[in-house]
């Protein structure tokens, strides 16, 4: 499902080099929930860009799917990510002058639209969001809003989707609840990889890979 071989990200500053990920490589079989752990700055987020198809590796690659993704021209890697990788970032990315239901339907294609509003405002009673579907993000608490973006990374049935600190925003009630969610599209067979600190979710984990200094110094099977 997911095959990082030897990727290495360094990212160019104004002071140096930054070596992010150091010849990471992992194998993530479909239906597998793994957690990432890791120090503040050990290359998380950036392994989760990586795997997404969002940010170029500086060598090595990255297969989702048995596609080499960044061998793909950009326009078709777009549209790779958006058929099989759900992303859901810290601190939400949510469209701001979209509201909830336009934010969930984000993803959609050019396809059939009454379907697709149909599929988001499922999604929306299934997070408890059907009463906020016009709201506009200012106008949601950090949970509501969270849930939206979990809503809009669930939206196409993605194999994959992909979660950074989903609950680093959240209190001990809602971050269970987002946990849970990602949980249950996992035992629908979708594959889960989420980045977060919290110990909730070791439950659910298939694995526990923790990383340091961009490289994976643990791996705990459960
Ligand atoms: N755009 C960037 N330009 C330069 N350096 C970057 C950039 N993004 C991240 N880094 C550096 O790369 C390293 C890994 O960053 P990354 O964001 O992946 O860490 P992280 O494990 O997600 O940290 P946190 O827990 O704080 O979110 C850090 O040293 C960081 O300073
Ligand atoms: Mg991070």
């Amino acid at each position: 499902m997911v095959k990082l071989d030897m990727v290495s990200k360094r990212y160019r500053t104004g002071s140096g080099d930054v070596a992010a990920l150091e010849e990471v490589s992992m194998q993530v079989t479909e239906g597998e929930f793994i957690v990432v752990r890791g120090p503040s700055g050990s290359g998380k987020t950036t392994l989760l860009l990586v795997t997404g198809g969002m940010l170029r590796v500086s060598s090595g690659s990255v297969f989702v799917n048995g596609e080499d993704v960044y061998r793909l021209p950009e326009g078709q890697r777009a549209r790779f990510r958006a058929e099989n990788i759900g992303f859901v970032f810290q601190m939400f990315h949510l469209i701001p002058y979209l509201n909830v239901l336009e934010n969930v339907l984000l993803p959609a294609g050019a396809g059939n639209r009454d379907r697709d509003r149909t599929v988001a405002l499922e999604l929306l009673e299934r997070f408890r969001l059907s009463e906020r579907a016009s709201h506009k993000p200012s106008e949601l608490s950090a949970g509501e809003s969270q849930r939206t973006a979990i809503a809009r990374a669930m939206f196409g049935r993605p194999r994959l989707i992909l979660a950074d600190e989903p609950t680093g925003n959240l209190d001990p009630e809602n971050a269970e609840e987002v946990i849970k969610y990602l949980a249950e599209y996992h035992l629908e067979g979708g594959t889960v990889i989420v980045v977060t600190h919290g110990r909730v979710v070791d439950q659910y984990a298939d694995r526990i890979m923790s990383l340091q200094n961009g490289r994976i110094v643990k791996e705990e099977l459960r």
